[in-house]
């Protein structure tokens, strides 16, 4: 087991306090693998051979490698999210009282377990507009210390507390933010002081409140990982090793990680929207190809939907199906759901197979409970703008969209060396029901890139 590639990932989410961070943290990775920066408003001169990448709102990343040879173009697709529960603070964020203190207005941002936030001290991540002579823009902002609480109410004052109770987010969850220290309006002049600005200069936020305590390896035999934010910074990490390891001659190698995955994805940036597409038609259009070779292409491609999966839970085995259930550290997950809230199908799901087979990786399988609604994700969304043969996969983990979350530490280097075989493999979609595999049975596996140590 890579303990290094662990904490590599759990390094990069302690970088990734918001999902702007997460896009800042994997654009780093990027470029210090030689990726060239696009921008959406400029002309993109692409060359075969080339590697690069182009940001959504600051918030959704979209990377490519196009091969050397690029004659029969495909894509092949990988898509996690950048986003994770979180309670945002409004526009106007100070509340004034009780006495001289001040707390923070909040809502919430997806569906966190409101309970896992209470009682630990909190930062504030996000980004904020500023001016700057004639121009408004956008910085990254994280508070260098935690700022904010949530406090509990006293059992005394809430005797029902163990018996099940439910929070009121308009007047339960306000986090304390000065006992009187602090006077009315500091909030904004905080921030534009660390962020070393005139507060009138600072025009708008957008801003969460963040766990920052650190991820760890734990357990007897440090079989575990714990951090906040593994979904879906696990997969955003694990797929981002394998795009990064290996290189495939001919198509066009794509990674994705969208924002607003947690509220729908039905943003300009989120999956549903026109970013990917925009994005594959670009690089079709600047290789040269006309209507008929890109849709040719599009009917050739794949796109791996990459998002956490839920583990049986020790104490409630009973919430997950008798058969079609995952552990931790037993390897990837491929979803499936009747309904196709999961896009995986059985061609898919033997592609997937076969990629797992040529690592000589386990995978498990998922569906929900026939009588429990699940979680939706975005491989299915995504397909609304670019429909493509498509499998939905994810990495098992315990108390999903808690303020810390848990894995299994054995589960990462598996999956990235599934990604990375997944981006290297020369297979061919032949027709609509058949794939070929082009690389010879007994050629050797490359081995995946040491995770490197980061600083
Ligand atoms: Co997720």
């Amino acid at each position: 087991m890579d303990a290094q590639l662990n904490r590599n990932l759990l390094e990069f989410i302690y970088r990734s306090p918001s999902m702007y961070h997460t896009v800042a943290s994997i654009c780093e990775e990027l470029e210090g693998n030689g990726f060239s920066r696009l921008q959406e408003t400029e002309p993109w001169h692409l060359k075969p051979g080339k590697n690069y990448y182009v940001t959504r709102n600051g918030s959704s990343i979209i990377a490519f490698k196009i091969g050397t040879e690029p004659k029969n173009l495909s894509f092949r697709i990988s898509a996690s999210h950048s986003d994770s529960p979180a309670f945002k603070l409004k526009a106007a964020p100070e509340l004034k009282g009780p006495g001289d203190t001040l707390r923070l207005n909040v809502e919430a941002y997806g569906g966190m377990i409101d309970a896992t936030w209470l009682d630990r001290p909190l930062s504030i991540a996000g980004r904020v507009f500023v001016k700057s002579g004639d121009a408004v823009e956008s910085r990254l902002f994280c508070t260098e210390k935690d700022v904010a609480l949530i406090p509990n109410l006293a059992i005394h004052f809430n005797r029902d507390v163990n018996n099940g109770y439910a929070f009121n987010r308009q007047t339960d969850l306000c986090p304390l933010f000065t006992a009187g220290a602090m006077k009315e309006g500091e909030f904004d002049k905080l921030i534009a002081s660390s962020l070393d600005v005139d507060p009138q200069v600072l025009l708008a936020k957008d801003l969460f409140l963040v766990n920052r305590q650190r991820g760890c390896i734990w357990g007897a035999t440090d079989e575990f990982i714990s951090s906040p934010r593994l979904d879906d910074l696990q997969c955003a990490f694990a797929t981002l090793q394998g795009f990064l390891s290996t290189e495939r001659k001919s198509g066009v190698n794509v990674y994705c990680c969208f924002d607003n995955e947690e509220v729908g994805s039905n943003t300009q940036q989120g999956a549903m929207s026109t970013f990917l597409k925009d994005c594959l038609e670009r690089i079709g259009e600047g290789l040269g190809m006309g209507r008929e070779d890109y849709r040719r292409a599009i009917a050739a491609s794949f796109l791996l939907s990459a998002d956490n999966a839920h583990a049986v839970h020790p104490n409630h085995p009973e919430k997950t199906d008798a058969e079609n259930r995952c552990y931790l550290n037993h390897g990837l997950v491929i979803k499936e759901n009747a309904a196709q809230k999961y896009t995986t199908d059985a061609m898919s799901r033997a592609f997937v197979r076969e990629i797992c087979a040529r690592v000589k990786e386990p995978y498990q399988l998922f569906a929900n409970r026939s009588d429990l609604a699940g979680g939706s994700t975005l491989g299915n969304l995504s397909n609304i703008q670019v429909s493509l043969h498509a499998a939905d996969v994810g990495l098992p983990q315990l108390a999903m969209h808690s303020c810390y979350e848990t894995a299994g530490a054995r589960d990462t280097e598996s999956a990235v060396r599934i990604f990375a075989e997944y981006y290297r493999v020369e297979m061919r979609i032949e027709n609509d029901e058949r794939f070929v595999f082009l690389t010879e049975e007994n050629e050797s596996i490359p081995v995946i890139r040491k995770p490197r140590q980061l600083k």
